[in-house]
């Protein structure tokens, strides 16, 4: 029976491309939000690592091996509970794919071609003098959408956290989804996306967002030497010591802030308006980090001895995420047709 009083449960659900070693933008974008929406009431989160997703970024089999497990771990150390959420790897849930091409399918190429990142590689191609706008540009880059509306749709979610450069693509699965059920009946359900606070995005050493793409980022699991090594090299302007800084547009504050308590930030704050030498704001920020990463470091140095645990969660996760997968891409199959002959003979 319905119970109007009952809330319904909101399925949550998002994936980090296993292309890079995990940073403090992941760490304070991503892992830390999804970790603390996990625990509330009335949410059901799907997290996953998008291994496949890899490939679009490299052909290098180690980094995305390598990466996938850094990533798995880092979700790990970072208090994540595999008990209540579904934790998996795309790369083990073989439904996906098949939705992915049933979804390629319906998908136009018209809207393919206008995805911001095939977009951005025929710009360069341009921009280079090329011949073909196509060169070097692969069917995964091209199809990347599509592999992602499958992550999303085969799980039903009804809301994806992700960064504003990840919004294309939502409405891109909401584009897909509602054609499929428009033309097979309603077995998707339209997600809705979740995009960053602008605040959330966190810079990188040289002031642009942090990502791997940018190679603009500092590592969690490093060792303190390279933490503080990559704080050092944040890039601040010229102002002198002694100086009154603006702590709105400075790099080193907005990461301190995303990390600190509030009287610590005030505290900081303070210090910026009294003119705070560079060295020194740097030297507070890394103290800040080491002190908060330190046992994030702890529990995942025991995670990369204990390798077999990770495997065992994710082959866990795989078995739940499996048990909402298959019975909805029976339900698919059998709506585009494809189902065992009736035994009725005519
Ligand atoms: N493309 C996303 C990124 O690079 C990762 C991703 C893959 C994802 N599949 C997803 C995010 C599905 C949310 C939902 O950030």
């Amino acid at each position: 029976m319905n119970n109007p009083t009952e809330t319904k449960v909101k399925r949550v659900l998002t994936g980090i491309t296993t292309s890079g070693i995990p940073h403090l933008g992941n760490l304070a974008g991503a892992v830390l939000p999804a970790i603390s929406a996990s625990r509330k009431a009335g949410v059901s989160s799907f997290l996953f690592l998008a291994d496949y997703h890899s490939l679009i970024k490299n052909l290098d089999p180690s980094l995305t091996h390598d990466s996938s497990f850094e990533i798995a771990a880092c979700w790990l150390a970072c208090g994540l509970n595999p008990t209540n959420v579904t934790f998996y790897r795309q790369s083990d849930i073989p439904d996906i794919f098949e939705l992915n091409w049933i979804l390629s399918c319906l998908a136009a190429k018209g809207l393919l071609n206008r995805a911001h990142a095939y977009k951005a590689a025929v710009t360069d191609n341009e921009l280079a003098g090329s011949k073909d706008p196509d060169k070097g540009i692969t069917m995964g880059l091209y199809n990347y959408p599509v592999l992602m509306a499958a992550d999303i749709l085969m799980f039903k979610a009804n809301v994806v956290p992700v960064g504003q450069d990840q919004k294309q693509h939502i409405e891109m699965t909401r584009d897909i989804a509602m054609r499929f059920n428009h033309h097979y009946g309603e077995l998707f359900t339209i997600p809705e996306p979740q995009i960053d606070e602008v605040t959330g995005v966190l810079p990188g050493v040289d002031g642009q967002k942090m990502s791997k793409s940018y190679n603009n980022t500092i590592p969690i699991f490093a060792e303190a030497k390279k933490l503080r090594k990559a704080v050092m090299k944040i890039k601040t302007n010229s102002l002198e010591p002694g100086d009154p800084k603006d702590p709105s547009t400075c790099s080193v504050f907005k990461i301190f802030k995303a990390f600190a308590t509030e009287s610590e930030v005030a505290d900081f704050r303070q210090r910026y308006e009294n003119g705070i030498a560079w060295g020194k704001a740097k030297e507070m920020l890394f103290a800040l980090l080491d002190e908060v990463l330190t046992p994030y470091r702890d529990e995942y140095q025991k995670l990369t001895l204990d390798r077999g645990f990770v495997e065992n969660t994710l082959q866990e996760g795989a078995g739940k995420a499996r048990a909402v997968s298959e019975p909805l891409l029976q339900d698919i199959r059998k709506a585009v047709g494809i189902k065992a002959f009736s035994q009725t003979k005519i």
